[in-house]
């Protein structure tokens, strides 16, 4: 089995939704630079207070805070069962610092996977999403609708809308994404680790596809 991997793709391709599911399917550790950030920002922390200063605008936190946060987290005795890196790395950078942190750890990465997702479909997805506030939870106004309006089916926490989630700090990202984000498919690649899957197939067809390729 594999359990060291890295999810890759634009925002909006769904890596939260997937890492969720299979999370509890393979016992990994959740590991979401996002969620971390947003936390913090919630908690107002140095850190939050610092992140908060990029991620409104869909800007990227500088390397070295991220990789700071990272190599801490990944370095937690819970990781020896395996992770999901989501949202990380970004940049060439973090993926150099993630080849040496992990190698340092002895945790080395066993595949990347990359979700494809058409621009069309990810401007869907963003500008409907609605997260809940308690577990983060993800959801969508029209194809993932909570049982309840504004209710998480899971914990029966507040449901909202990111402050990211508009169609300007939505362009911003997609630029990051293109620009920093996407050469590392070819990073990996290289190291024969890339594998991708479409991720229009659908939240159940889509985690059933990846979950029993990681269990090869
Ligand atoms: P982050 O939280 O990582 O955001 P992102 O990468 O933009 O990704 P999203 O969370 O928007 O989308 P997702 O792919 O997880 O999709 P989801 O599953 O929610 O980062 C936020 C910010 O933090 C960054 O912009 C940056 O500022 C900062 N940051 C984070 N990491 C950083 C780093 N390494 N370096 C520097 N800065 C960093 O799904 C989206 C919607 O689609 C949902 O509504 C869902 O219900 C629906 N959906 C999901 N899957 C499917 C499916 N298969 N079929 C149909 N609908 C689906």
């Amino acid at each position: 089995m594999k359990k060291n991997i890295i999810l890759m793709g634009p925002p909006g391709a769904g890596k939260g939704t997937l890492a969720k599911q299979l999370k509890d399917e393979l016992h990994l550790v959740h590991i979401s630079t996002g969620d971390m950030f947003r936390d913090a920002i919630q908690a107002q922390t140095e850190l939050g207070k610092l992140a908060q200063k990029y991620i409104n605008d869909g800007h990227l936190v500088p390397d070295e805070v991220t990789i700071g946060l990272v190599k801490e987290r990944l370095s937690q005795p819970d990781c020896e069962a395996g992770f999901l890196l989501d949202g990380f790395p970004r940049t060439t950078a973090q993926a150099e610092a993630l080849e040496k942190i992990s190698r340092e750890i002895s945790r080395e990465i066993d595949v990347a996977i990359n979700l494809d997702c058409d621009h069309q479909e990810l401007v869907r997805r963003i500008s409907g999403r609605r997260v809940c506030k308690n577990c983060g939870a993800p959801y969508h106004i029209e194809s993932m609708k909570p049982k309840q309006d504004g209710v998480c089916d899971l914990c029966g926490g507040p449901l909202y809308q990111r402050k990211d989630d508009n169609e300007e700090a939505l362009k911003v990202r997609l630029e990051h994404y293109d620009s920093e984000t996407k050469p590392l498919l070819e990073f990996y690649s290289k190291r024969g680790l890339l594998e991708s899957f479409n991720s229009l197939l659908g939240k159940e067809q889509l985690f059933d596809e990846v979950s029993s390729f990681l269990k090869k």
